[in-house]
C-alpha cells in the first residue's frame, strides 16, 4: 500500500509520559512544556487526566494544568477520564475534548480501571450522553493489543471487539494502545488486519510504547495499512503505572524525523519539538528517550 500524504500527531507526552514519573514536578513545568509543543506546532495535546489522585498522584493537579494553561488557536487539549466524576472535572477546566479507555485484556482492565472491560464500558455510557449533550468529542483508547503484563499474548479478535464497542458507542476515534510495547510488525499488522475488518482505518490510530524498541518499525507498519493518526511522546517519556517495566510511547520526535524522511506532511517543527523535550528533560534530570534529539542536541 502507498503511504499516506499527512499524518496526525497526538502528543501523550504532558499525560502519559508525566503520569509516571515519581517527583514532584509544578505546574509552572507542566505547563511551559504544554506552551512549548504548541509552539512547534502539535495540534492535539492530552495535557492531563482526571483519574483516581490516590492511584495516579502525578496527575492530581491536572485542574489546575487546564486552567492555567495558554491555548494556542487551533490547538486540541484532551483529558483522559475514566469515569463521569473525571468527565466532569475535565469539562468544568475546559478541556477540548477527552478521552475513555477500556483494554483488550481482562487482567489489565482489573489492574487499571478496577473493573471488567464489560463494566468499564457501561461506565463509560454515562461520559458519551453527556459528551453528546454538550458537544464534547470523546477519544476511545484500547490498551494490550498485541500483549498483556498480566495475560500474555491478547487475541487480536477481543480487541476488534472492543474497538468496535467504543466507536458504537460514540468514539470518533480509537487509539490502539501497545502498553508495554512487546509488539512487532508482524503481530502489529495481524492485530490491524483484524480490527480493519470492523472499524475503517480513517477511525484508527496507533499508540506504542517503545519498550522493546519496535514502535518505529511498528508505526511504518501501520502507516503500510492505512493509518493516518499517530500517538507519540516528547522525549520518549512515560510508562503505566500498571505495566510494571513498559518505557514511554515512540518518542514524537523521531516519529516527526521518519516522517520528514518518508515526505510525509504533519506540521511541525522538529527544532522547536527538540527544544522542548530538551526543556522537560533537564527539569526532569533525566534521560532523552529520543534518539533523534540526542543526535541533533550533539551537534548544537
Ligand atoms: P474505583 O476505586 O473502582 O472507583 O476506581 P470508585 O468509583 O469506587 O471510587 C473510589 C474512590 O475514587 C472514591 O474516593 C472516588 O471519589 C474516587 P473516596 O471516596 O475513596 O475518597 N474517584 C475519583 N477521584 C477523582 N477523579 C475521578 C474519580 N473516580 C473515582 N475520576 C478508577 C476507578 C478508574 C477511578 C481508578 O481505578 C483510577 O483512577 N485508576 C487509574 C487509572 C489510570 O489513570 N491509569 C493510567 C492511565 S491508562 C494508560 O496509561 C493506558 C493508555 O496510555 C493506553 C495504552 O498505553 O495502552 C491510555
Ligand atoms: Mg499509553
Amino acid at each position: 500500500m502507498t503511504l499516506p500524504k499527512h499524518v496526525r500527531i497526538v502528543e501523550v507526552g504532558p499525560r502519559d509520559g508525566l503520569q509516571n514519573e515519581k517527583q514532584p514536578i509544578s505546574a509552572e513545568t507542566k505547563i511551559e512544556l504544554i506552551d512549548k509543543l504548541a509552539r512547534a506546532g502539535i495540534s492535539y495535546i492530552e495535557a492531563g487526566s482526571f483519574v483516581n489522585p490516590k492511584w495516579v498522584p502525578q496527575m492530581a493537579g491536572s485542574d489546575e494544568i487546564f486552567e492555567r494553561m495558554p491555548r494556542g488557536e487551533g490547538v486540541t487539549y484532551a483529558a483522559l477520564t475514566p469515569n463521569i466524576k473525571g468527565y466532569d472535572r475535565a469539562v468544568e477546566v475546559g478541556a477540548t475534548e477527552v478521552a475513555i479507555f477500556a483494554a483488550a485484556s481482562e487482567a489489565f482492565s482489573q489492574k487499571n480501571i478496577n473493573c471488567s472491560v464489560a463494566e468499564s464500558i457501561a461506565r463509560f455510557e454515562p461520559i458519551m450522553a453527556a459528551a453528546k449533550s454538550a458537544g464534547v468529542k470523546v477519544r476511545g483508547y484500547v490498551s494490550c493489543v498485541v500483549g498483556c503484563p498480566y495475560e500474555g499474548d491478547v487475541a487480536p479478535e477481543k480487541v476488534a471487539q472492543v474497538a468496535r464497542q467504543l466507536l458504537d458507542m460514540g468514539c470518533y476515534e480509537v487509539s490502539l494502545g501497545d502498553t508495554i510495547g512487546v509488539g512487532t510488525p508482524a503481530s502489529i499488522q495481524a492485530m490491524l488486519r483484524e480490527v480493519l475488518n470492523v472499524v475503517p482505518a480513517e477511525k484508527l490510530a496507533v499508540h506504542l510504547h517503545d519498550t522493546y524498541g519496535q514502535a518505529l518499525a511498528n508505526i511504518l507498519a501501520s502507516l503500510q495499512m492505512g493509518i493516518r493518526v499517530i500517538d507519540s511522546s516528547v522525549a520518549g517519556l512515560g510508562g503505566c503505572p500498571y505495566a510494571k517495566g513498559a518505557s514511554g510511547n515512540v518518542a514524537t520526535e523521531d516519529v516527526v524525523y521518519m516522517l520528514n524522511g518518508l515526505g510525509i506532511e504533519h506540521g511541525i517543527d522538529l527544532l522547536k519539538l527538540i527544544e522542548a523535550g530538551d526543556y522537560i528533560c533537564r527539569q526532569l534530570d533525566r534521560c532523552n528517550g529520543s534518539k533523534v534529539a540526542l543526535a541533533m542536541l550533539a551537534k548544537q
